[in-house]
């Protein structure tokens, strides 16, 4: 990891998303453009998920979601998913005591339970051992799909009004997002996409209602802290009204 001295200082941005969340698309399309096998785009992405991370902390944001492995990933090549899903280990293992160190607590979204039991283990020892930690919170999504969170999220709604918990005239937004993997956290404020797509490929779909969304040409393992910072001051320009007026203009 970098040390402090050698990264560059946070700049001085009035206003800070409170969460950022992420799609990390282009590792493939970096790999072939330096004529590399797909794998070492991912592998490079992951040193960008390090970066990205610390440029979080040293801006204080308190939450950052990174899109890692969606529900419709399944579809890729055995080989692909098999050297994600290793990546994916390798990088909690060695990453956990550096999270620690950097007072990041890592938790995790999507249907966690049809991951390689070996991805689960590592992912429960890493949450385990930073769930003390409060600063950044690191939510990896993996195996999520944003469709299918609704649904599992309708399921629970279903299950808590047979079993007398709920009545289906309390439910409105702020109920049924008590549903949904991402009970715990704040809607995110800002969304990044990197290389170029114009899509949501069903991320958080529920959540980002009201998200800024900023989409930079840049592919995911090319991406930087100073990028990313430009990114956060992009949406420091926004003005978000969340279906009012501007106070200004009202
Ligand atoms: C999209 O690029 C990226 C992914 C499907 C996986 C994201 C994974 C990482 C960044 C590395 C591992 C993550 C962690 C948390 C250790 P793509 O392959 O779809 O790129 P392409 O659109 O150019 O083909």
């Amino acid at each position: 990891m970098a040390s402090d001295a050698d990264r560059s200082p946070p700049p001085k941005i009035a206003k800070i998303p409170q969460h950022v969340a992420v799609i990390m698309d282009g590792n493939g399309r970096w790999a072939q453009s330096k004529g590399k096998p797909r794998t070492a785009g991912h592998r490079e992405g992951a040193q960008t998920v390090r970066t990205v991370t610390e440029a979080c902390g040293d801006l204080g944001i308190d939450y950052l979601t990174l899109y890692a492995f969606s529900s419709e990933n399944w579809k890729r090549p055995k080989s692909e998913i098999t050297a994600l899903m290793t990546l994916l280990e390798r990088f909690l293992k060695s990453r956990t005591s550096e999270m620690q160190t950097n007072n990041i607590r890592l938790q995790a979204i999507g249907r966690l339970s049809d991951l390689p039991k070996r991805c689960q283990k590592a992912l429960h020892e890493s949450i385990q051992a930073t769930k003390d930690n409060d600063g950044l919170t690191l939510i990896l999504a993996l195996n999520y799909g944003g469709r299918e969170e609704i649904l599992d999220g309708i399921r629970s709604v279903i299950r808590h009004v047979q079993e007398g918990l709920l009545d289906v005239a309390m439910l409105d937004p702020e109920v049924f997002g008590k549903h949904l993997y991402t009970r715990y956290y704040p809607d995110p404020d800002l969304l990044i996409r990197t290389s170029g797509e114009m899509r949501i490929s069903n991320f958080l779909l529920w959540q980002i209602s009201y998200a800024e969304i900023v989409i930079t040409d840049k592919l995911w393992p090319e991406f930087t802290r100073e990028d990313f910072f430009a990114a956060i001051e992009e949406y420091a320009r926004r003005q978000r009204r969340f279906g009012g007026v501007n106070e200004e203009t009202s």
